[in-house]
């Protein structure tokens, strides 16, 4: 395996050049492409097919296409409170703004005052219901930016609102019976009595509440689009987004237009995170309804605060739960309730649920389970997608009673954990009734505690403690299983268009949209290797509604498997054709005529690639195509939520080393170790980069990024870097260990790869655990420490008190 690429070592956008010019040099490729045979263009670490272009900053975000003469800037006015009815808008004083253009409201949108993505509960500016403090009421289109956005802000004193006091917790919401959409339920049982009574027939009881914080996706690229009024009334949007089709649809609505008639537009996203999955609507909507008013482009590119104000993020969760317990840590019965933080109206909220319950088990046999899911209706920021996609809130809870369970009982948790692993032929339905058949999770755990060195570690952490009144370490292992497909069975579906051209050079269009993740050079690869012609040979263009029509978010991780296979499928016809030109022209078998290395063998022949190309070109060979894919064999029952909703499982594992400072709750992460499965890798280095940065990422939500309403008046006001801490790359720990687990996915994935965009956020579960683990280390681990997440040093020195006064 080749060395993943070091940022820390590529400090300037000089070096990093140098280093990519010389990776190709550096990859080992004939022992990377073993697995696939010669000339393979999977399997291989190239860079991501922007690199360059990303570091020496040419690569073309929304705000850097160059603006047409004529544009014009738009900017958001918000509430400043958080529940209640809007009475009155003076908004004349706002367009007597010199430089202003125009100001909307609700009553200017030509068609329906919607962006709700499935329920249609969203409305693009305000109608009458204050939902949340930051939600956009009117839009003021000026001739710049500075002049729209000081415009904007005056929305305070030319508003006039009926305020109520807001609610801003899940647990208020739930106390009110208050939801977004109805209550969810997921029971399996083993016995008569079902969870209850598993629960009160087993040795041991626990009854516990816990709490995960929400999290902000802080895209380094803000919401943004550009909107330029075509010919005939339609409409063409640049906008930053994981899902053009959906912007189409909701532009088209908005403008009460037919979707042949929006065209949108995006090259690549500076991350997306889930948090342009739909609410890059409203930005869509907005600049599309403005450039219609005033027959001008029109480009609404947010600020940091104001998108910290505006859109949802991952919904924090509060659960109650009660679990029965063996001797040994054998989970006997379980029944939990979620309470999700949902915002303002639905968006997302369902599948989140959904996958935080399909995710509870994480990897492990719960034989008697009973779950009930609510998304809380508040008055915040709608929530939504992001990375894990409710998998990761639904899995810490179980990991959380595993902990405590451990704790209980004296054991390592390892071993609890252990325990309870999914078996391979017994012990291996999920509580939605899918059979885990392709577990290979006590393998995986196995191999990375012996290459960890855990067991050792763990006795040094002890000795450490015995000996360290003030600092306190503490050792985690956490396992993951990650379902993939989208728990919404006509999601999983992409389509895809390869061109080649008669120079031979390649053009691929697909479905997916590009957020930094490597999609494009994934299926750039895939189409290569299709055709045995080189990586350099294929270009990936702009993910566009013109080209490649309903397509589904890039979500669910699953951008690769769907694109990748609709990619292969329409290069796999062009070859078909090339090799039948190739045989009729120089004798032999169709299905005899090899391509790899830009060459090809026909009879005994070898000739170029683009020479063939060439000759079926005056041949009247269509040498462009179409592909598709479908997921086979998914179902799912949303009423009794049974079925088989995921094609595969992904597994990891990492162990995770930390000190705490007990005095000042201050921490560090020592070490952390992680083995991943990403079936046989499509490119090891862009896996491990996901893998990496999945990692500290979900250490973020579960330590520093701490989300602060203000209690009376609902304002979030940790709403830029200054108040909201996410990691830098300082926070990366000094022995990081990431590797990728050998094997193929047992499914017919593109490949046998799978998905990795989002199952490694799971694995900083580890990080937090330990941190517990310090933390209980204070009292000599004889009690449990009641540990929030995000576990901030504030959070880490009151759990430290309870423990102590606990002793
Ligand atoms: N990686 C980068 N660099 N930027 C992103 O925005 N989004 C994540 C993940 N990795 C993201 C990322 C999320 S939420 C998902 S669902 C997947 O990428 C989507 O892409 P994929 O399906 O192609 O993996
Ligand atoms: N992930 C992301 N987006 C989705 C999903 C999912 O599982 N289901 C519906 N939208
Ligand atoms: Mo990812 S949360 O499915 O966009």
């Amino acid at each position: 395996m080749n060395k993943p690429i070091d940022a820390r070592l590529l400090q300037t956008a000089e070096a990093f050049a140098d280093y990519l010019k010389n990776a190709a040099a550096r990859i080992d490729v004939a022992a990377e492409a073993k697995a696939h045979g010669d000339g393979a263009r999977v399997g291989i670490s190239r860079p991501h097919e922007s690199a360059q272009l990303h570091v020496a900053g040419e690569a073309t975000y929304i705000d850097d296409i160059p603006e047409l003469a004529g544009t014009l800037h738009c900017a958001l006015g918000l509430s400043p409170v958080a529940n209640g009815r809007l009475t009155g808008m003076n908004l004349d004083a706002i367009r007597a703004i010199p430089g202003v253009v125009a100001v909307l409201s609700a009553s200017d949108i030509p068609g329906t005052n919607d962006c709700g993505s499935i329920i249609h509960d969203d409305p693009i500016l305000c109608q009458g219901d204050i939902r949340h403090l930051g939600q956009p009421v009117f839009a003021v289109i000026a001739e710049t930016r500075d002049i729209a956005r000081r415009a904007a802000a005056k929305a305070k004193s030319v508003l006039t609102i009926d305020a109520e006091p807001p609610v801003l917790t899940p647990r208020q919401a739930h106390e009110k019976g208050q939801y977004v959409l109805p209550p969810m339920h997921l029971e399996r049982t083993t016995n008569e009595g079902g969870a209850k009574a598993a629960i009160a027939k087993a040795p041991h009881r626990l009854k516990g509440s816990f709490d995960v914080g929400g999290q902000e996706q802080f895209y380094l690229e803000g919401q943004i689009s550009y909107a330029i009024p075509k010919e005939a009334g339609a409409m063409h949007v640049y906008c930053s987004t994981q899902h053009p089709s959906e912007m189409q649809h909701m532009v088209a609505h908005a403008l009460h237009l037919h979707a042949n008639e929006v065209h949108v537009e995006c090259r690549r996203m500076g991350g997306g995170f889930g948090g342009k999955e739909s609410q890059s609507g409203l930005f869509a909507c907005v600049a599309a309804i403005a450039a219609n008013h005033v027959k001008r482009p029109v480009k609404l590119r947010l600020d940091r605060d104001d998108d910290f104000m505006i859109t949802g993020r991952r919904h924090c969760f509060w659960y109650e739960y009660e679990v029965g317990y063996d001797d040994e840590g054998h989970i006997l019965g379980a029944e939990i309730t979620m309470v999700s933080r949902a915002g303002h109206s639905a968006d997302l909220s369902g599948p989140v649920m959904t996958r935080a319950m399909c995710h509870f088990d994480n990897a492990y046999w719960l034989p008697d389970v009973s779950m009930h899911g609510y998304s809380g209706k508040t008055n915040t920021q709608s929530n939504t997608a992001f990375r894990g996609f409710g998998g990761p809130q639904g899995a810490i809870a179980i990991e959380n009673i595993m902990d405590t369970v451990a704790r209980k009982l004296g054991r390592d948790p390892l071993d609890v954990r252990r325990t309870n692993f999914y078996g391979k032929t017994e012990r291996n339905v999920t509580p939605y009734e899918q059979v885990v058949s392709d577990n290979i999770i006590d393998k995986l755990v196995t191999q990375l505690e012996d290459s960890s060195d855990y067991r050792a570690r763990r006795a040094a952490v002890e000795a450490f403690n015995a000996t360290s009144p003030v600092l306190k370490r503490g050792i985690a292992l956490a396992p993951l299983k990650f379902g993939i497909s989208f728990n919404v069975k006509h999601f999983n579906q992409a389509g895809a268009l390869v061109h080649v051209y008669t120079d031979g050079s390649i053009l691929v269009n697909h479905g997916g949209t590009e957020m930094g993740q490597g999609l494009n050079t994934k299926v750039a690869q895939v189409v290569a290797h299709e055709l045995g012609v080189s990586f350099e040979s294929v270009r990936a263009t702009a993910t566009d509604t013109t080209k490649v029509a309903n397509t589904s978010a890039t979500a669910a991780s699953t951008g690769a498997d769907l694109n990748g296979k609709a990619a292969q499928d329409a290069a796999r016809q062009i070859r078909e054709r090339l090799a039948a030109c190739a045989a009729a022209r120089h004798g032999g078998e169709a299905s005899a005529v090899r391509f790899a290395n830009d060459k090809v063998e026909v009879n005994g022949r070898t000739i170029d690639f683009a020479t063939l190309v060439g000759e079926a070109y005056i041949d009247r060979v269509q040498l462009w195509s179409d592909g598709f894919y479908a997921t086979p064999g998914l179902s799912w029952d949303r009423e009794k939520m049974k079925g088989n909703p995921f094609y595969y499982f992904a597994y990891g594992a990492a162990v995770s080393e930390v000190v705490i400072d007990t005095l000042t709750g201050e921490w560090k992460l020592l070490r952390a170790d992680i083995l991943h499965d990403a079936g046989r890798s499509l490119n090891p280095a862009v896996d491990i980069g996901q893998v990496e940065g999945a990692f500290i990422q979900g250490m973020g939500w579960l330590t520093t990024e701490e989300l602060v309403w203000h209690p009376q008046s609902g304002k979030l006001t940790t709403h830029a870097p200054s108040t909201y801490k996410i990691p830098t790359a300082n926070d990366c720990p000094p022995v990081f260990n990431v590797q990728l687990f050998e094997g193929d996915n047992f499914q017919d994935s593109i490949h046998r790869s799978k998905a990795v965009g989002e199952p490694p956020l799971l694995l900083p579960f580890s990080v937090f655990y330990a941190i517990r683990d310090a933390v209980s280390a204070v009292a000599n681990h004889k009690n449990d420490p009641p540990l929030r997440a995000p576990a901030t040093s504030e959070a880490i020195l009151d759990a430290i008190t309870a423990v102590q006064s606990a002793a």
